[in-house]
């Protein structure tokens, strides 16, 4: 028998199920909020990641060169691709607000949280410079998190590349991206060894103030107080008070980097309140890119959830939906009835019930055995009665069964 792949899934029908539910709750959020369903390749030009994402990105690639010759490679995010996307239409209507939840694949060591192939929900605003609309999608990352009832089990940890770049050039760093890629590797270096890096970039005095800094969490205001007068910080201020409107808050904390080289303000990242996952979710601005691209210049700003952490969060918290098999309806079949049983079976297929029946001829306690199975809230019986248009109809949970004329039958399914 083969065996699949590492760090890949087969996802059979009961955790599809449950899946589904959350994945439409998600999409339904972002529709709310007035953002578009878009969809996308699956693979790509190597070459597009190359100009922005990054090296860490590159080299977890699942590329390969294709029957052309040109290099290819299965998509490990969305946002060069919808870059893309919109640097090749002049005639779009900005803002433009897309949303899309497609696959990706990454070639990273499989742990907890994270797979070579997994699902991750974008949504990315274009065409607007003003923090409005690192609003609008830090609010919608939140109230998608809300919906799914996640309020107070995450936080919001947000920072800013304009405030840490004003903040190094005070210190006089020079070395700025450097000392951001060192920042972004605290969590993942012992803490002395970490102060030694940054103090070889940034020097021995800038780099303890910095340290000193990235420990520092709060409200956007309580931050800033401790960081002393700032420009940028104007713009974070409003931020937080716009998200209050939207009934949302976050965490000014600016140990938050991110991996990926081409954000440019704001960026984000959600994680688990108990501290025992990895970002739930991430993003932040990056300015740049349509530009880079071919397109107009335009401001972006978005962020990029996978369900993997998404689903052990959930699941810990008990609100992960339920994983089982579900139909509204089963039809059983007593022999020499089948054509009326599916007249009967389409009639309720049409009425916008989901309606299995029997395909196998087996005994009436083997398809009702079946039919419990599949969790069906009904069995419809189709025997001798259908003569003069009645069925049986049991209701599964309940045991209970009555003969109900075929005409009545969404009325009675529906009672409960
Ligand atoms: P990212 O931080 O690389 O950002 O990924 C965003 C989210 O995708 C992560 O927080 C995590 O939920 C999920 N994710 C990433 N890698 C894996 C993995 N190997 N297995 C499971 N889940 C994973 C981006 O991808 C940006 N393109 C997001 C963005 C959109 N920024 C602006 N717009």
């Amino acid at each position: 028998m083969f065996q699949k792949l590492k760090g890949f899934r087969d996802i059979y029908p009961e955790s599809m199920r449950a899946r589904r539910i959350v994945f439409d709750k998600i999409n339904a959020t972002a529709r709310e909020f007035g953002f578009h369903e878009i969809d996308a390749p699956s693979v790509e030009h190597l070459e597009l990641f190359r100009v922005k994402s990054g090296d860490e990105i590159v080299e977890q690639t699942f590329s390969f060169v294709d029957k052309g010759g040109r290099s290819i490679t299965l998509i490990p995010e969305l946002t060069p691709t919808v870059a893309r996307m919109l640097a090749s239409r002049k005639d779009l209507i900005k803002p433009v607000k897309w949303f899309s939840f497609p696959k990706m694949w990454r070639y990273e060591e499989p742990q907890s949280g994270r797979l070579r192939e997994f699902y991750q929900f974008n949504a990315d605003i274009f065409g607007v410079a003003g923090i409005e609309a690192d609003a609008e999608v830090l609010a919608l990352a939140m109230e998608i998190l809300d919906s799914l009832g996640l309020k107070g089990k995450y936080e919001m940890r947000v920072s800013d590349r304009l405030l840490m770049e004003e903040i190094l050039r005070k210190l006089g760093v020079e070395r700025i991206e450097e000392t951001f890629r060192v920042i972004d590797k605290r969590d993942k270096i012992p803490e002395e060894q970490f102060l030694g890096k940054l103090q070889d970039i940034a020097g021995s005095d800038a780099g303890l103030e910095i340290s000193e800094i990235l420990s520092v969490k709060g409200t956007v205001s309580e931050v800033l107080s401790k960081i002393g007068e700032s420009e940028r910080g104007e713009d974070l201020l409003e931020l937080q008070e716009l998200l209050a409107a939207y009934g949302k808050e976050i965490t000014l904390d600016l140990s938050i980097v991110r991996g990926l080289a081409y954000y440019t303000g704001v960026v984000f990242e959600a994680h688990d309140s108990k501290g025992e996952f990895r970002a739930i979710l991430g993003g932040g601005r990056y300015d740049n890119v349509v530009q880079l691209f071919g397109g107009e210049p335009t401001p972006a700003v978005g962020f990029g959830m996978g369900d993997a952490v998404l689903e052990l969060i959930m699941k810990r918290e008990g609100i992960w939906p339920e994983e089982r098999m579900e139909v509204d309806i089963f039809v059983a079949i007593v022999p020499g009835f089948r054509k009326e049983a599916t007249q009967i079976a389409m009639k309720l297929r049409k009425e916008g019930f989901r309606v299995d029946m029997d395909l196998t001829g087996r005994s009436l306690g083997k398809q009702l055995k079946y039919a419990n199975r599949i969790n069906a809230r009904y069995a419809i019986i189709v025997g001798e009665e259908v003569r003069e248009g009645k069925v049986v109809a049991k209701n599964m949970k309940s045991g209970g069964q009555r003969t109900v004329e075929i005409g009545k039958l969404k009325e009675v399914i529906n009672e409960n």
